[in-house]
């Protein structure tokens, strides 16, 4: 197949999970120079190493020519600043980006009066604010793109999922005016919307609820990290995916 991401420097902003790591690994497959960022990044990288595609030695524009990994909290707005910014350590700043993956994200497992204050305040940040300061904050060249990995549950609602869902849904909405902004200097912007996946997020909920997901996805089944991976890689090369709302669930959203 041929390498349309070659070269390109990809940045994936919570890289250690589950879909981060499936995606990290698809890009480099496919010739991407990465810059992989989580708070855990500095433990995971030995195993990314090992497992990671080497990028291509002479690349087209100004990407770095070795994978690189930045530790980072993305709860941190100032961090999330200087990080893409490189306003204190231009070593540790991610640089000029041709596409930008943000995939960090944590769930909420209680009903929503029993959510703590700081609960709602800490999957706020993670999954919203952290998405909107990433983009203000990169420096994604003309004709790169943006993928902001939302879910289903910003379309859908789940009981004990009322926090998460918002920030889904801001996620969303987010994506789509911004697309429009950007058109200006030539970047796509995109949301995926993974359904269930396999994954510790997945695993955690008891069986009489997976039950329930189950038979009311069409497919019966949950969609493997790979498949999402996929889909990240078709609106990265597409060049035609702008404000795409891509729902990846396996037909639950239609149920
Ligand atoms: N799994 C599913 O079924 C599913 C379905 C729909 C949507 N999604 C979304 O897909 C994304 C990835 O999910 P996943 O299943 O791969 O989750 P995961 O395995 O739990 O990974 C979460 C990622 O977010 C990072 N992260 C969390 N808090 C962070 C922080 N404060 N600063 C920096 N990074 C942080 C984690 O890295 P560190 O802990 O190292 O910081 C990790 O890389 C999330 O946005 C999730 O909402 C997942």
């Amino acid at each position: 197949m041929a390498l349309s991401l070659a070269g390109k420097h990809c940045a994936i902003v919570g890289a250690t999970g589950i879909i981060g790591t499936s995606i990290a690994k698809a890009f480099a497959s496919h010739g991407a120079v990465l810059t992989l960022l989580s708070r855990s990044i500095p433990e995971a990288q030995p195993s990314f190493e090992k497992e990671l595609r080497k990028p291509p030695t002479s690349t087209a524009n100004k990407a770095p020519t070795s994978h690189r990994y930045i530790k980072l909290d993305v709860r941190q707005p100032d961090n999330v600043a200087a990080t893409f910014r490189g306003l204190e350590n231009k070593d540790q700043a991610v640089g000029p980006v041709d596409i930008l993956i943000n995939c960090a994200g944590i769930s909420q497992t209680t009903l929503f009066k029993r959510t703590p204050d700081e609960e709602i305040r800490s999957v706020l940040d993670t999954n919203l604010l952290a998405t909107m300061l990433a983009c203000k904050h990169a420096k994604v060249q003309p004709n790169g793109c943006i993928i902001n990995v939302s879910s289903l549950m910003a379309l859908k609602g789940a009981v004990g999922a009322t926090v998460y869902a918002a920030s889904k849904a801001g996620v969303v909405g987010f994506t789509r005016a911004l697309c429009l902004e950007m058109s200006a200097r030539s970047i796509r912007v995109n949301a995926l919307l993974p359904g269930w996946v396999d994954s510790p997020m997945w695993n955690n909920l008891k069986p009489d609820v997976k039950k329930e997901y189950l038979q009311a996805t069409p497919l019966k089944r949950i969609a493997s990290p790979e498949e999402v991976a996929d889909a990240a890689v078709f609106l990265a090369t597409n060049q035609f995916a702008n404000n795409c709302v891509l729902n990846l669930d396996g037909g639950l959203s239609a149920s």
